[in-house]
């Protein structure tokens, strides 16, 4: 029967034997999933794991310096912080398409991996959160066409790297990581984090990114994670997320006619994000929220809430 302790204990093992004396490069976001996949090789093979935390530029409000404090001072895991959002953001300028933007995301996020470890030719393999529906939604519909979303983490790497991937969790859903976690001792505010995607703000902004608008984002999805925490709701729903909408109407403040962004607020109940309901929030709660982002964000007249389930619509917009 499957336990986490079980597999904790295997995996270890299996660990050990396939890197040796090697050293392992291990990607965090933030999450969950790549945080247990660290944390695990961490406890397997010790030092001979780096792992670094990139800022894309595309991250929550004060994410960053949040979360690699945590790293550093409770998990204790070596861990090298850069911020390369400007190169990011760069990268990304111009563009509009998911795809494309996920391809760039993607790809931008190989060439700073690349550069952090140029100097560092010891290290042998790539560590990854890859959890089994990021696999079968990438890879079981195989062809351009027919891929769902690519799900960036997906998919192999350049072979100019040199390096193997270790995907210690791709057979596991996200409550089977939750539960290694857990038991690798990792704190309860971390595990219960919801999903956020590789791309992050990056598919949030719909259409064309600039930094006015992902900051505007971050401030109203802000306002709506917090008040979840603050009305116990946070844990009532899977996953949670703010939206900028590419579309500007017309509001009125005061004497003054507006014509601002909107916001969209999704909230879902799932189990593991292949099939997802939207949340029932309390209608005060909403009104709440939606009072808070329109009087406080600048720049936003108008919330509308997702009340579209998955299938047939997304979890994200994009
Ligand atoms: P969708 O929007 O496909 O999302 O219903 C299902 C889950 O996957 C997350 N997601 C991503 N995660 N890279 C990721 O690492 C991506 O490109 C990506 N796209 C979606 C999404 O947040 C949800 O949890």
């Amino acid at each position: 029967d499957w336990t986490a302790a079980s597999f904790i204990e295997t995996e270890i093992k299996a660990i050990r034997e396939k890197v040796g004396k090697d050293k392992v490069i291990c990607g965090l976001s933030g999450g969950v999933d790549s945080t247990v996949v660290a944390t695990l090789i961490h406890e397997a093979i010790g030092d001979q794991l780096l792992c670094i935390f990139v800022d894309n530029g595309l991250l929550r409000k004060n994410e960053y310096e949040n979360v690699l404090q945590t790293y550093k001072d409770h998990l204790h895991l070596p861990v090298k912080g850069i911020d390369a959002s400007d190169l990011f953001l760069d990268n990304l300028k111009g563009v509009s398409d998911p795809e494309e933007k996920r391809k760039i995301i993607g790809n931008t996020f190989i060439d700073v991996f690349d550069k952090a470890i140029e100097n560092e030719k010891e290290y042998k393999y790539l560590a990854q959160g890859t959890l089994y529906p990021d696999v079968i939604e990438s890879v079981s519909f195989k062809g351009p066409s027919a891929t769902i979303k690519s799900h960036h983490n997906v998919g192999g790497l350049p072979e100019k790297m040199n390096l193997d991937l270790i995907e210690p969790v791709s057979e596991l859903f996200k409550d089977e990581v939750r539960n290694v976690g857990r038991e690798l001792g990792i704190p309860e505010k971390f595990i219960g984090r919801h999903p956020f995607p590789g791309p992050g703000m990056g598919i949030r902004v719909l259409g064309e990114l600039t930094r006015e608008k992902l900051n505007l984002l971050r401030e109203a999805d802000d306002i709506f994670i917090q008040s979840l925490w603050d009305h116990e709701l946070y844990h009532e729903v899977w996953q949670a997320l703010a939206v900028l909408l590419p579309v500007q109407s017309v509001g009125v403040m005061g004497d003054e006619r507006t014509y601002e962004y909107a916001v969209a607020l999704r909230a879902v109940t799932s189990l593991d994000g292949m099939t997802a309901d939207w949340a029932h929030l309390p209608y005060e709660f909403l009104a709440e929220v939606s009072n808070r982002i329109i009087n406080e964000v600048r720049g936003v007249n108008r919330v509308v809430y997702d009340v579209s389930s998955k299938p047939p619509a997304t979890i994200e917009w994009e």
